[in-house]
């Protein structure tokens, strides 16, 4: 039953809605679930966690921790407002999660589109062994079930403030993975936050161009290994 409500999610989810690159087709997400573990809860017990189990995640916990990082929460006049705070509300942040083990989710990269709260696909296809190499060798991306992978169209947030957007965009970042590893703990997912890659090769991976658009954080999320188990 959960599995026939999950495709017809998937089926009447595909479509190409304004605000999306043509040709690319969408995966509508379930809705976020509100009632999680309490935010003291969740602050007390986050650990960075890089060891996963084999396991797949849920699409209704992906939602979740998309939801966290840059869900819809509130509305300003024509402007949508997102769950992490904007310097003057520009959004320069781009959400992209490269899918290793998703119930129901082809392997791949995809776009999230928070209007929408969808995802588009990029490119399927199985990026794990690139995206560890573009993270200097480190084993969680190739662990993960996802890697949700941060960047920033500078020129929304420089047209405002100058060279000072610069900065702005590193820390909406952090306001954003801290709700990834947040939700990923209330969810009792593990996570880790990744700042050591090479740019030019999560660039490539990606499919930006490093100049208009550029790689600025990387979240890596499984379900944590339990006492005993080994993959
Ligand atoms: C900006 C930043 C970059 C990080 N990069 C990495 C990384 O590349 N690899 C890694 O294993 N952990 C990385 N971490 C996680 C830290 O090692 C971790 O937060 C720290 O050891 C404290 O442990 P805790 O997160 O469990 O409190 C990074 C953390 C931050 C804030």
């Amino acid at each position: 039953m959960r599995l026939v409500v999950l495709l017809s999610l998937l089926i009447v989810g595909i479509g190409f809605p304004q605000g999306c690159l043509p040709g690319r087709p969408l995966v509508r997400l379930p809705e976020p679930d509100l009632q999680g573990m309490a935010l003291e809860q969740a602050i007390r017990s986050r650990r960075s966690i890089r060891a996963y189990s084999a396991d797949s995640l849920q699409l209704v916990e992906l939602s979740q921790l998309l939801f966290a990082a840059q869900g819809i929460t509130g509305r300003r006049g024509e402007k949508f407002l997102r769950a992490a705070p904007s310097a003057g509300a520009t959004y320069p942040l781009e959400t992209y999660v490269f899918v290793s083990r998703v119930s129901n989710l082809k392997q791949g990269l995809y776009h999230y589109v928070p209007d929408q709260h969808a995802l588009e696909i990029v490119r399927t296809g199985d990026y794990t062994e690139k995206l560890g190499a573009a993270c200097l060798g480190q084993s969680m991306p190739r662990e993960a079930a996802v890697t949700i992978v941060l960047t920033a169209v500078p020129e929304r947030t420089t047209a405002v403030y100058g060279e000072r957007g610069m900065r702005y965009i590193h820390m909406e970042a952090g306001h954003v993975s801290q709700n990834i590893c947040l939700e990923a703990t209330s969810l009792g997912l593990g996570a880790v936050p990744v700042g050591a890659f090479y740019d030019q090769e999560l660039n490539d991976l990606l499919g930006i161009d490093g100049k208009r658009e550029i790689s600025l954080y990387v979240n890596c999320i499984g379900r944590p290994v339990k006492r005993g188990d080994r993959r």
